[in-house]
């Protein structure tokens, strides 16, 4: 008999101060800046639903006021507690913390997602590209951001030899545990792996040096760096992928609920602030507002 595969590890911020401690006065203004001039560039004017995978705070989410709903999915509570503290609890957001790798909804429910500096910490990258595409409507949009391994600085100190690795090759590499670098070509054979077509990519975050952060303004770096985001040359930093879900499958973008059960897909009904499985009976948590598919609930 074979083993079932091991579950890829997840990199966990549970309880983690990356808001505070990597964007809040971190000198990361123009990074910020920089990242949402390229999902402006990109993202469709209208929508019904968008997914936004690994959504931390929420420090990206009002950029997507062009579609009717959010749901924002972390496996974070903390960061999806700080996020719904920002963007408060109306119908218009949905907070979800789950695996990326289970995601708990049915198929086709959204037209649109987004995985902004997510995909770096994901051991099995074909995995979760197969989970969003099954969630995605046929031709939904999907914004992939992946740290990209062919930069300019991977490039020089590699001929200089500084560091043993090669960008140029395909494979990724694991610079930090659960910190992965790709290089374009990788992701772009993994989204067709995964049906969906690759349409624009951007370079993005050229200027991410600290001695020209400290020299020239982030709005002038950042104004720099949309010029450079539109030359296409993917030698920065982090590369911005715009890719569209294949013609085939399921639309459910007026599914009676979006949810699905993370571990046997069985369709879920709400009693009070508990989802129940109709297939498995398992039973997962609504927390204040969140809902809760990290784990199901325990039997007495
Ligand atoms: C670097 S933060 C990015 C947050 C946000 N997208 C942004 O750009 O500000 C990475 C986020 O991915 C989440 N994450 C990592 N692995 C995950 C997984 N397997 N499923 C869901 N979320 C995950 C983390 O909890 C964290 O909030």
């Amino acid at each position: 008999m074979t083993k079932p595969e091991p579950a890829p590890r997840i990199c966990d911020y549970e309880g983690s101060d990356y808001r505070t401690e990597f964007w809040e006065n971190k000198g990361r203004d123009y990074e910020d800046r920089a990242e949402r001039i390229a999902l402006r560039r990109l993202l469709p004017k209208q929508g019904k639903r968008l997914l936004e995978i690994g959504a931390g705070f929420g420090r990206l989410t009002e950029e997507y006021h062009a579609y009717e709903q959010v749901v924002l999915l972390d496996y974070s509570l903390s960061q999806l507690q700080y996020a719904q503290d920002r963007l408060g609890r109306s119908g218009r957001y949905i907070y979800v913390a789950a695996d990326a790798y289970k995601l708990p909804f049915q198929p086709g429910v959204f037209d649109g997602a987004t995985m902004i500096r997510v995909i770096h910490h994901m051991a099995s990258v074909r995995t979760v590209l197969a989970q969003v595409r099954r969630v995605l409507s046929p031709e939904a949009v999907f914004i992939l951001e992946h740290a990209n391994k062919r930069n300019l600085k991977a490039l020089v100190r590699y001929s200089t030899k500084k560091q043993n690795w090669n960008p140029n090759t395909l494979e990724p590499v694991e610079f930090v545990e659960l910190n992965f670098d790709f290089h374009p070509e990788y992701i772009r054979q993994e989204l067709q792996a995964a049906d969906f077509s690759v349409g624009r990519r951007m370079p993005v975050s050229f200027f991410r040096l600290n001695s020209l952060k400290q020299r020239i303004g982030a709005s002038v770096l950042a104004g720099m760096d949309g010029l450079m985001q539109m030359t296409g040359a993917l030698y920065a930093p982090s590369v911005f992928v715009k890719a569209a879900a294949g013609k085939h499958g399921v639309a459910n973008l007026n599914a009676a609920s979006i949810f699905a059960c993370p571990d046997c897909g069985g369709s879920l009904e709400r009693s009070g602030e508990e989802m129940i499985c109709h297939r498995d009976h398992r039973r997962w948590a609504v927390r204040d507002g969140i809902y809760d598919f990290k784990a199901p609930i325990e039997d007495e």
